[in-house]
């Protein structure tokens, strides 16, 4: 009658992937407990660590509706639990954070209830959790969340998600800046359109990065972490954005890029050590500017 879940922080878009790639990390991510009740319904005894931002009615809260969302699916309306959700990342980060909770909302009721469903099939509960959080329905943090390792959105509508195995030796730097970035803002500077140019390099990228690491290939996943349509415009959204990429690359860096909406900032690396200090370079940058971070490396 109890259960706790923990649903781990999404590197989202990887350079060239724009909604279509995302991979986890091992750390860090969110909690979600769940214990059941005698009376019908879903309250939310305590949010930790959100500084009292998240809404607390379970109506507005997205990992209370997308867990409303499943029990009504299955039929379930006299079913009852109290929700604690441990929030152990920023909201507005560019790691997933919306989808972590949601994610482990999600998982954590579908235990509880002896698991009706699979893990692919939770996912278009938790990529409603998304449109709620921020205003658009993307699967590419709740996708890997959901299900570990690299994940490919090969399709939205049908909805159409792949894994692909990545090389044992690659690593991520994860590093957050001390500041803010809403995901709504970052998606609304965005171009509608795209030059066939850019679509084409894009396309190159995506195939290559792809290829990259289903063969084991550093340097065409180097060569692949190129962004030539999202990051320009974002990279205005990110302080240091240039220098902290340039001094991630001087140290060995495979590529850089903005990690999901921004302001997080993420590398690969082939070794941990290489990863290691790549982030302590990264680090070193944004604080020349006064910027406070932190850095999180693991492997994918
Ligand atoms: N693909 C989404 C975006 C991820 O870049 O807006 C948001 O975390």
């Amino acid at each position: 009658d109890y259960i706790k879940a923990f649903a781990p922080a999404t590197v989202a878009n990887v350079a060239c992937g724009f909604d279509i790639f995302g991979f986890a990390v091992d750390e860090p991510g969110d909690v979600v407990e769940l214990r059941r009740r005698e009376q019908p319904g879903i309250v939310i005894t305590d949010i930790l660590g959100d500084e009292g931002r998240l809404p607390r009615d379970p109506a507005r809260n997205a990992v209370t509706v997308v867990m409303l969302r499943l029990l009504d699916h299955l039929k379930m309306p006299d079913f009852g639990c109290e929700v604690l959700l441990h929030k152990n990342m920023p909201l507005g980060s560019g790691m997933g954070s919306s989808a972590a909770s949601a994610v482990a909302g999600v998982f954590a009721l579908n235990e509880l209830l002896g698991q009706p469903l699979t893990r692919k099939q939770l996912l278009p509960f938790a990529i409603e959790g998304e449109r709620i959080a921020c205003g658009s329905a993307h699967a590419d943090n709740v996708g890997p969340s959901l299900m570990g390792g690299f994940v490919v959105i090969r399709s939205y509508q049908p909805l159409d998600v792949f894994s692909i195995p990545v090389p044992a030796e690659l690593y991520c730097t994860l590093v957050h800046p001390d500041i803010e970035v809403n995901t709504k803002d970052a998606r609304f500077i965005l171009r509608n359109e795209v030059s066939l140019k850019n679509a084409i390099s894009q396309m190159g990228n995506v195939a290559g990065l792809i290829a990259g690491l289903m063969q084991e290939d550093y340097a065409l996943i180097s060569r692949s972490m190129v962004d030539v349509i999202i990051e320009p415009v974002r990279a205005i959204l990110i302080p240091e954005f240039n220098e902290v990429k340039q001094a991630a690359m001087e140290q060995g860096a495979l590529g850089c890029s903005i990690s999901g909406a921004g302001p997080s900032m993420f590398t690969l690396s082939k070794g941990k050590e290489t990863a290691e200090r790549v982030g302590q370079a990264m680090k070193e940058t944004f604080a020349l500017a006064g910027i406070d971070s932190v850095t999180h490396v693991s492997a994918i």
